[in-house]
C-alpha cells in the first residue's frame, strides 16, 4: 500500500496545485481572485505556507505583503502551524467514509492531539483539508508535504513516529 502511495506522490501533489490553479483561472487571474485562491490553498493543503503565498503573489501579480496581509487578517485562514512537522488529514467525503474518524482516534491515542492542535512538545501539528484531489487514494494524509494514500490508522501513527 505504501508503494502505491509513493508512486502517486508526484501526481497527487500536482493535483493539489491544479486545483489551486483552476481557482485562479476561474477568476481570470485578477487580484480579486486572491481570497478565493487562498481558500482553495487552505482546502487542499490544510494551511497557507510561505511557498504557496509567494506563488499566489507572483501568479496574481500582487505584492507579497498584500497576500500576507489578507492571509493574516481573516480568522478563517491558518498560516503554517507552529509544529515542527505537519500531518494534514483529508476529511473530504471519500476519505472520511474510508476511515478518517479511526485515524483521528489513533492519532489522539498515541500523541494526545486533536485536529487543529499541536502536540505539547511542539513536534507535530495535526490539520485537516477538505479534499486534496486524490480521492482514488482515500483515505489520504499529507506528512510534511508528502502524500500517503490508502493508509490505515496504524500506518499514520507509525509514519508520524518516523518524522518526529
Ligand atoms: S476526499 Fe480526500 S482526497 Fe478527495
Amino acid at each position: 500500500m505504501e508503494q502505491t502511495a509513493k508512486k502517486n506522490t508526484g501526481a497527487a501533489r500536482d493535483k493539489r496545485q491544479k486545483l489551486v490553479d483552476a481557482t485562479m483561472r476561474r477568476h481570470g487571474h485578477s487580484t480579486y481572485a486572491l481570497i478565493e485562491t487562498l481558500h482553495s490553498i487552505q482546502e487542499v493543503y490544510g494551511y497557507l505556507d510561505d511557498d504557496n503565498l509567494r506563488y499566489v503573489a507572483h501568479a496574481l501579480r500582487v505584492p507579497l505583503s498584500k497576500v500576507y496581509g489578507v492571509a493574516t487578517f481573516y480568522h478563517f485562514f491558518t498560516l503554517k502551524p507552529k509544529g515542527e512537522h505537519t500531518c494534514v488529514v483529508c476529511t473530504g467525503t471519500a476519505c472520511y467514509i474510508k476511515g478518517v474518524p479511526a485515524i483521528f482516534k489513533e492519532i489522539k491515542n498515541k500523541y494526545s492531539v486533536n485536529p487543529g492542535e499541536t502536540t505539547e512538545d511542539g513536534k507535530i501539528s495535526v490539520l485537516t483539508a477538505r479534499c486534496i484531489g486524490s480521492c482514488g487514494l482515500a483515505p489520504a494524509v499529507v506528512l510534511d508535504g508528502e502524500i500517503a494514500g490508502k493508509v490505515t490508522p496504524d500506518e499514520v501513527v507509525e509514519r508520524i513516529g518516523r518524522l518526529i
